[in-house]
C-alpha cells in the first residue's frame, strides 16, 4: 500500500468539504437517487455517495482497492447503509459474475483507474443488458486552450491526487458500447481551472429488443 494513498484517505473527506458544499454534493444527490435494482459503486472511497441511495435499491455493493480508503468506507457503510456489501477490487477487475447489476456508479473513478478501457469493459460485463451507468467525471476540456493545460499538468495532477485531468471519459464510455442517453457538462467546483471540466449522467447498454430495463422497478431499501 503507498504511503500516498494513505495520506489521500486522511484528508479526502476535508479536502473535499468545499467542493461539496459548493454543488458537488447536490449533483451527487440527483445522480445517486436514480440508482435502482442490483447497485454497484466502483472505487467508493470513503463513502460520499451511500446516503443518497433511495428506497428502489434492491442490493448494493461498494467496491474500492485501497486499503486506507476501504477502512473508512466500511465503517460508513455500518452507519449509513448496514446492509450494503464492501468488497476491495479495483474497477479493473470485478469480482462478479456476468450481467450481476442493474445499474452501476462510478464518481470521480475513471479518472484515476489504471486502465480505463478494461474498467469499462468490466462494467459492462458485470451489468445485465439495457443496465444503466451512471457517472460523474471530471474530464479533458472541449476547449483546446485548457485542453492543452490539462496535457501540460497532468503529471502535477496524478502526483498530488493519483489521477489524471485529461481524459476523454466520455469517448471511452462510449467506446464500450454504452449509449450515452443523458450527459450534463458541469464545472467541478472549488477546483483548480484543469481539473474543472466535469461530465454526470447515464449511460445505458443496449437492450435486446422488447425486453423491459433492468432497474427501473420499486423494491426494498439498503439503508
Ligand atoms: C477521487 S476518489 C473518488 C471516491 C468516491 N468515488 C467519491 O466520489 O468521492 C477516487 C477513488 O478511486 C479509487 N481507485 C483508484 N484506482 C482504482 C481502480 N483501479 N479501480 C477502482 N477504484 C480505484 C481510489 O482508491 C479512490 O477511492
Amino acid at each position: 500500500m503507498s504511503v500516498h494513498w494513505k495520506i489521500l484517505a486522511i484528508f479526502y473527506d476535508s479536502q473535499m468539504a468545499k467542493s461539496e458544499e459548493a454543488g458537488l454534493r447536490e449533483l451527487r444527490r440527483g445522480l445517486v437517487a436514480q440508482a435502482a435494482g442490483d447497485v454497484l459503486e466502483i472505487g467508493a472511497g470513503t463513502g460520499a455517495n451511500l446516503e443518497y441511495y433511495g428506497p428502489a435499491v434492491r442490493s448494493l455493493a461498494v467496491t474500492e482497492p485501497q486499503p486506507p480508503m476501504l477502512r473508512r468506507l466500511e465503517q460508513h457503510v455500518r452507519e449509513r447503509a448496514p446492509h450494503a456489501t464492501v468488497l476491495r477490487a479495483p474497477a479493473e477487475d470485478l469480482p462478479f459474475e456476468d450481467d450481476s447489476f442493474d445499474v452501476a456508479v462510478s464518481t470521480l473513478v475513471l479518472c484515476g483507474v489504471e486502465d480505463q478501457r478494461r474498467a469499462l469493459r468490466q462494467l459492462a460485463r458485470v451489468l445485465r443488458p439495457g443496465g444503466r451507468l451512471l457517472f460523474l467525471e471530471h474530464v479533458r476540456s472541449d476547449d483546446a486552450r485548457l485542453a492543452g493545460w490539462q496535457n501540460r499538468l497532468n503529471w502535477l495532477n496524478r502526483a498530488l491526487v493519483c489521477c489524471e485531468c485529461n481524459r476523454p471519459t466520455l469517448d471511452s464510455i462510449r467506446s464500450a458500447g454504452f449509449e450515452a442517453t443523458e450527459v450534463d457538462h458541469a464545472v467541478f467546483p472549488k477546483a483548480p481551472p484543469f481539473v474543472r471540466p466535469l461530465i454526470f449522467g447515464v449511460a445505458r447498454l443496449p437492450q435486446p429488443t422488447g425486453q423491459p430495463a433492468p432497474g427501473q422497478s420499486t423494491v426494498g431499501s439498503v439503508g
